[in-house]
């Protein structure tokens, strides 16, 4: 067993000392998307090996790194050039699912790189002493667009076929979206009335009644309650029930009331965004709540709303474009959105009727995993701000925002 463990530690040791390059990355995420066409929860890799050598490999193990050269690969490929994205064929079930396999780069029998679980429950505690002194307009923060378009309650039949194709945006609960690395949640308000003043909150995606909002405060108040983590829960839009500012008064009064163990209140953030991280653990109270509409009336509590950067478009060249446009980024004003997803117009929505169709969110999500790393990686790696997506563990942007966190507090010192 002693031995085992130091042959281990000088392979470990080894591995290290011979990856030449501390610039290489290895994403590994999962298509969270289902359709009728494509491989269920496939696991995806992005990589990004600026020293790439012909003849250098990409394998996938479903064993510990650690004993890789007795194991038969999962998943081998010969590099064709410095990075790509890689469909494996492996099933790897979100949230967890692609933490099973272990993804290296090999070049003649050696493991230059492999990926490493960046630890997404508690990345930011994880970091604290390396991002203590930025603030939240400069990280690279993971985020949800519709965070709380994730289910839909009612009868199965066509109905729900058609809000599972075209309303539906996420397949995982809040909990386990912040569980999974996310810091940006983006919640669209609605409530129910009955004469009077609004009776039940409810998360909305647009007209469509998603889950009651009481599901996502809980889950908010259960994460900050077991970590240290820094949750921004942007509030926006408010598609329906919300006419006056009675109404707003009402729902600040309820999230205060719900939540307030946990906000960081506006007022006593003497540098408004540009607050350091290190105040919000200083005083434990790590929940902004970025209100968009009528943040005057108790703007002591609610920040202001944080703007989003939303393309509506169908296309990812144009996507693309929109998300290239300079003077996006300014680490001292107030964080910046990328909404990097696409968007269904009304025509398309009504016109395909097919259960799990390829012309769905879900398709759309899974193929933006071919896009959304590449360019946050080699283009916007240090104006990106938030970027929030749909289906979060089919764009891998945690594990990108992670790296590039990294990076930044190393720049900034
Ligand atoms: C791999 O090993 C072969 C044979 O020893 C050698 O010729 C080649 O240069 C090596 N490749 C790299 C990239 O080190
Ligand atoms: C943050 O700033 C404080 C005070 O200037 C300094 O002591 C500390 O080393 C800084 N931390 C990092 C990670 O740069
Ligand atoms: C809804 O979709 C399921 C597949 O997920 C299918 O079996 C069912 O027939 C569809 N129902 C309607 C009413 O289209
Ligand atoms: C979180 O902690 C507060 C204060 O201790 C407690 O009142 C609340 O019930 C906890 N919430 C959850 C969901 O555990
Ligand atoms: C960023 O903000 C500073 C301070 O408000 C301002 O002087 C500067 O022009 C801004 N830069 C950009 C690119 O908007
Ligand atoms: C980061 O983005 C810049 C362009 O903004 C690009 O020149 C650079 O190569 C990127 N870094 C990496 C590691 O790809």
């Amino acid at each position: 067993m002693y031995q085992l463990l130091l042959v281990c530690f000088i392979h470990f040791f080894f591995s290290v000392v011979l990856s030449k390059n501390s610039d290489n990355i290895i994403i590994v995420f999962s298509s969270g998307a289902i359709t009728a066409t494509k491989v269920p929860n496939e696991l995806r890799i992005y990589y990004n090996h600026p020293d790439f050598v012909q003849g250098d490999s990409l394998r996938v193990y479903d064993v510990e790194p650690k004993s890789w050269r007795v194991a038969k690969p999962r998943f081998v490929m010969q590099l064709e050039g410095v990075s790509a994205f890689v469909k494996t064929g492996l099933r790897a079930p979100p949230p967890f699912g692609m933490d099973k396999y272990y993804a290296m780069i090999i070049r003649n029998d050696t493991s230059l790189k492999r990926y490493s679980d960046p630890g997404r429950f508690h990345w930011m505690e994880d970091r604290k002493s390396l991002l203590e002194n930025l603030s939240l307009p400069q990280l690279f923060i993971p985020g949800t667009h519709d965070s709380g378009s994730y289910q839909r309650p009612g009868k199965d039949g066509i109905v729900k076929n058609l809000t599972a194709n075209w309303a539906i945006c996420q397949d995982t609960s809040i909990f386990e979206q912040l569980e999974s690395g996310v810091r940006f949640l983006d919640i669209r308000p609605a409530c129910t009335k009955i004469l009077g003043p609004c009776s039940t909150y409810y998360v909305n995606h647009g007209p469509v009644k998603m889950v009651p909002m009481s599901q996502v405060i809980h889950d908010i108040d259960l994460f900050l309650n077991i970590t240290k983590e820094i949750v921004i829960f942007s509030v926006k839009q408010f598609p329906s029930g919300f006419d006056n500012e009675n109404d707003h008064r009402h729902f600040m009064h309820y999230l205060k009331k719900k939540l307030s163990h946990h906000i960081y209140q506006h007022s006593s953030a003497k540098r408004g965004w540009a607050t350091p991280l290190s105040k919000y653990w200083l005083k434990n109270k790590r929940l902004i709540i970025s209100y968009t509409s009528m943040d005057y009336l108790d703007s002591a509590t609610f920040w202001p709303g944080i703007e989003q950067r939303w393309c509506n478009c169908r296309e990812f060249p144009t996507l693309h474009d929109f998300l290239r446009s300079p003077a996006k980024w300014n680490s001292t004003v107030v964080p910046v959105a990328d909404m990097a997803e696409l968007t269904h117009n009304v025509g398309s929505v009504v016109t395909d009727l097919t259960p799990l169709t390829d012309n769905s969110i879900r398709a759309w999500a899974d193929e933006a995993g071919g896009f959304i790393p590449k360019w946050y990686h080699e283009e916007f790696n240090s104006s990106a701000n938030i970027v929030a997506v749909d289906f979060l563990h089919a764009s891998g942007i945690v594990d990108l925002a992670i790296w590039w966190n990294e990076k930044r507090a190393q720049w900034s010192r």
